[in-house]
Formats: C-alpha cells, structure tokens, sequence
C-alpha cells in the first residue's frame, strides 16, 4: 500500500488475459489479489480471443467480472496482432500507470503486454515463468523466450522452469516457484465439474470414450498430418468414441479439406463448438484417456489422474510426462499408445510441489515482498 496525500493507496495491478487459456490461470490470482486491501487489480482483455465460448463464458464461470479495459484486437497475423495489442496496451499505460503489469502463459497477448510495460519503465510479472519446449518453431516458445528476458519478477510452476530460466542466464533473486495456478482452478471448481451432466447426456456407441482437442498449427495447419489424423482418429471411433469440441481454427482447416461429413456421419464421433470449463473438464475427468495438442491440459490430466496423449513432439511441460500420466506420441503411434494405456487402465502418478490450489496466495506474498523491495 502507498502512502498518498494522507490516505493509503493500493498499489493498481493490471492483469493482463488473453485467450482462452489465461482465463484459468487469471481467475484464483485475480480473486486473490481483490481479497487483500494492498491491491486494486485492473483487468485487462485484449480481445485475442474474442468470442463468447473462447473467452467470456471462462470469465463468467470462474466469476472474474467484466473486464476493467477491452483492447478488441480480434484476430491477425502473429505480427499484426503483437503489434496492435502492443499499441493499444502502451496507450492504456500512458493514461494510467500500474504499479505494476502481470503476464500470464504464453500467447501473443504474454508477450505484447510486457514489452510495451517494460519500455516504459513499469515493473513485469510473469505468471508461468520458465517453460521451454526447445522448440523454436512453436509461435509459443518465441514468446515465452521473450517475456521471460523482460520481466522483473519470474513465477515458475515446477522445477524444470527455474532450472531452464538460470540457464537462459536469469539472475536466480527474480525467481520465485510459485505453483502450478490452474490447479487452484481445478480445485475450486471441482464440485461444480462432478455435478455437470454433460458426459451423461452424450449418447456414447462404445463403452469407452477419448476427449479430443487439437488446434496447433503443426497438426491442423499441414494438411497432410491433418488428413493422417483424421484417418486415425477414424480408425479410433471403430473402438472407442470420441467427444471432440473443435476449435475454430480446426474447424475450417478440417472444412478446408471437405472431410468434415466423414466425422459427422459417425454416430461414435460427437463434434461440438468449443465448450466451457465445467463441461469441458466433466469430459476430461470421466474419460478413458485425453488426445491433445494443448500445454493446459497435459498438466490437468496429470492431477486428475488421467492417460492423456499429447500429440506432439516435444512439451514444455516435461514434468507431466516423468511425473504425471502424460504421453508424447505422432500420429503413427496413436494405435500403439491407445492400447498401452487400455492394457494399463489408469497410470500411477505423483502429486507434484505446489500443484495444490494454493499458489495464488504464494504469488500475492511473493508479489508483496517484491513490491517492498
Ligand atoms: C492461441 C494461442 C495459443 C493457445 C490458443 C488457445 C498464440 C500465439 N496462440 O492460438 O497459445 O493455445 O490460443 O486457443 O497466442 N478465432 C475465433 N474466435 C476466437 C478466437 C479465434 O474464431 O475467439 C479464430 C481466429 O479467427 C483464427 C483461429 O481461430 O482463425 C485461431 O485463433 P488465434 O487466436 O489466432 O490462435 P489460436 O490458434 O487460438
């Protein structure tokens, strides 16, 4: 708190969300930092993600509020989006100055926000510091590189993001291991999640069924790896059904190939619009295994005990994998790993440090003690 004029002033925090995987990780820090009298946080949108099911429906879900500012950037090229929020954020900054910004993840939103706080002066936080795919291809990688050199005070969620950011030559007082946040998340909203009916009122044809998501550019913006998986995940329905909420950017790419007919005529193939958290994560908590390409939900199928499948060659998020109940797998060894995991039943995993609904309260003391320094 400042001392202002003979009154106390909190210190004004933005925090700064984006797209739809900020919002679980936005949500526990944000209610912690309205619950303590010291902050005043200011809720910023940048409107990359703009519609209701990719962005608003989180807010409402977790009970974050209207945003305090709405940047409406929409979607772009990575250039022409970084450099619009980059733009407009300065602008928001210039009016009025935050004693400091928080970043979260990785996205392009991550990366704008602390270069236009940074170049002018006001103190950078970043919420999922450290995570490295070692994957340069991976427009997620770039920014993480990037927001990690540019922030004053680095949370990491697991060991690997602090040993990762020492090496990158980040001085070791920057950072501090905070905990694995959507897993404050998780543990809030579980009630909810075991009470939806949403698994229930889906007409399932085999006694199993995945959860599938997919939404990188490595799978669905190359078509022949999208069309080999489309095979694969047809040969999978013959087995066990698949409930799949597709991503915009999925949805057309499969559109684009005039193969979407062969997923809606199969009756083991439940294709839906993207869903809300309570929905979504009823499906994850209930199924057999997770096919993906997200980084979030490898982390929460490894606390909730579920095989998750990552369809990709590399993560930035290692510990699900040597501790949790993660897979790395292409699109040839999908059959293999799908049987693994069907011979196996469910996977031994560790509870992880940290990974425990309390890090959004590790973040507001480590953020205090910043703050005084
Ligand atoms: C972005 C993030 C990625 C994150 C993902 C979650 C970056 C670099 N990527 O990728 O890390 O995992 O969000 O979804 O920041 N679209 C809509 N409605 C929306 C948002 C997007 O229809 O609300 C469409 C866009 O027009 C575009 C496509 O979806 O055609 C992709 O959206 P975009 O935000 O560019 O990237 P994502 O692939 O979602």
């Amino acid at each position: 708190m400042l001392w202002h004029s003979g009154f106390f002033m909190p210190h004004f925090i933005h925090v700064v969300v984006g797209a739809r995987p900020n919002q679980m990780k936005a949500a526990p820090l944000l209610r912690a930092l309205r619950e303590n009298s010291n902050f005043e946080p200011v809720l910023i949108d940048t409107g990359q993600h703009y519609d209701h099911e990719m962005a608003g429906i989180f807010m409402q879900q977790f009970g974050m509020g209207e945003p305090d500012f709405s940047l409406d950037v929409g979607s772009g090229t990575h250039g022409a989006q970084t450099a619009k929020i980059l733009e407009k954020y300065e602008a928001l900054l210039l009016e009025k100055r935050p004693t400091a910004t928080i970043v979260i993840g990785d996205i392009n939103s991550t990366v704008a926000c602390a270069l236009a706080a940074s170049k002018i002066g006001v103190p950078v936080v970043h919420l999922e510091a450290g995570l490295r795919s070692k994957d340069r291809t991976m427009p997620e990688e770039l920014n993480r590189i990037v927001t990690d050199h540019l922030a004053d005070l680095l949370w990491t969620p697991s060991p690997d993001g602090d040993e990762n950011l020492l090496r990158s030559g980040i001085e070791k007082s920057k950072i501090v291991r905070v905990g694995n946040i959507m897993i404050d998340t998780l543990v809030a909203m579980k009630p909810e999640v075991e009470k939806s009916l949403f698994v229930k009122e889906i007409p399932l044809h085999n006694n199993t069924y995945a959860m599938v998501t997919l939404h990188r550019p490595s799978n669905v913006d190359v078509e022949v790896t999208l069309e080999k998986l489309l095979d694969e995940l047809l040969i999978v329905s013959k087995t066990m059904d698949l409930i799949w909420p597709l991503h915009p950017r999925t949805k057309s790419r499969i559109e684009s190939l005039g193969r979407m007919h062969e997923l809606t005529e199969n009756s083991s193939i439940h294709l839906m619009g993207p869903l809300g958290y309570i929905d979504f994560m009823n499906g994850i908590m209930h199924s057999q295994c997770v096919i993906t390409d997200s980084g979030g939900i490898q982390e929460e199928t490894t606390w909730l005990g579920v095989p998750c499948i990552t369809l990709r060659p590399n993560t930035e998020r290692p510990i699900t994998i040597t501790e949790g109940t993660n897979i790395l797998a292409t699109p040839e060894t999908l059959q293999y790993e799908l049987q693994e995991i069907e011979n196996k039943g469910r996977m031994k995993h560790h509870t992880i440090e940290f990974w425990d609904g309390k890090t959004a309260q590790r973040c507001i003391k480590s953020l205090e003690l910043f703050l005084k320094r």
